[in-house]
């Protein structure tokens, strides 16, 4: 049975450039290709559990320009509750100049706009939806305090919080998070928040229970081509990954934590929702862009189908 999730977060409009190396410092060189899609660590995670199947809701901010109309469309399209969507006067929207070279890895330039607006004021306005929620998704694109207050308010209320912390930043105080559910931090971000190294498994696993001792419920530590891991007082649980062609990889983080939360929600089994997200992230490496390679369950199905059997 499909679960509720609400996403307090960002949306972004992503200008993606596929290039075939950055320009040096004064340099001028032409890139193959160009796109506009719809990003947003947030919008993109609501995206991905909204193709699955889950009721989403959004609380965000977007501007008064052209990109702000065409994301409220585009979230209203996926069937995700736009009611807590706001627009601010007189701000752009959030964009993030894109770069994806040949290999599929990316770099990413983001510029917060309007989702610098989103106050913990806004997450009170939007309670009533949020403390219905089975899962409430956050990530570090608005501003902190505003995150913070989420995840006291939801302990409150007894609803279930999940955080991505990215982009990453070093000075965030995991005591502010002691009521947090789940982290979901890449290897970096586990080094910068817990301060300490991730160089190795054991370091990983050290880092990872180090939040937990002060406090974090479960963090489950993404590592990109050589899967998760999921961390808990009781030890720690290697996620396989899932091997795929790279043809883009921005975004694929995001697809991993809105199925995530889509298949937690709808199963209440953590492990097996994992593989399934590092197995929808995977699909989401194989085409272009971030929400518009995400999957429809039909596609998921036969991708899945297409896996070996051990992935
Ligand atoms: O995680 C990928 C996303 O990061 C992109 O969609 C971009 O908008 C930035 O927010
Ligand atoms: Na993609």
């Amino acid at each position: 049975k499909p679960g509720r999730i609400a996403v307090v977060g960002s949306n972004m409009v992503d200008l993606v450039t596929y290039i075939t190396r950055m320009p040096a410092p004064g340099e001028t060189i032409e890139a193959p290709d160009f796109e506009i899609g719809c990003g947003g660590k947030g919008a993109n995670q609501a995206v991905a559990a909204a193709k699955l199947g889950s009721a989403v809701s959004m609380v965000t901010k977007v501007g008064d320009d052209i990109f702000g109309e065409n994301t409220r469309r585009n979230l209203a399209q996926h069937g995700i509750d736009i009611r807590h969507v706001e627009t601010v006067a007189g701000k752009s929207s959030g964009v993030a100049p894109i770069f994806v070279e040949a290999s599929g890895e990316n770099s990413i330039l983001i510029v917060k706009g309007a989702n610098a607006a989103l106050l913990p004021a806004d997450v009170d306005a939007a309670e009533e939806t949020l403390r219905a929620a089975d899962l409430i998704l956050m990530q570090m694109e608005v501003p902190r305090e505003t995150v913070i207050h989420t995840v006291r308010r939801a302990a409150e209320w007894g609803v279930r919080t999940i955080l991505n912390p990215a982009p990453a930043a070093a000075d965030l105080n995991v005591d502010d998070l002691r009521d947090l559910s789940f982290l979901v931090p890449n290897e970096s971000e586990l080094a910068l928040i817990s301060g300490l190294p991730t160089g190795s498994e054991d370091e990983i696993a050290a880092a990872a229970r180090s939040l937990i001792e002060r406090g974090i419920g479960t963090v489950i530590v993404t590592l990109g081509g050589r899967g998760a891991r999921l961390v808990t007082r009781a030890g720690v649980v290697p996620i396989a990954p899932v091997r795929v062609t790279p043809v883009d990889t921005t975004g694929a983080g995001d697809a991993f934590i809105g199925a995530f939360a889509h298949f937690l929600a709808a199963t209440g089994e953590v492990e097996g929702a994992l593989a399934q997200a590092a197995r929808y992230a995977a699909h989401s490496v194989t085409g272009r862009g971030t929400q518009k390679s995400y999957a429809t369950p039909e596609a998921f199905e036969a991708f899945c189908r297409a896996l070996p059997p051990s992935a």
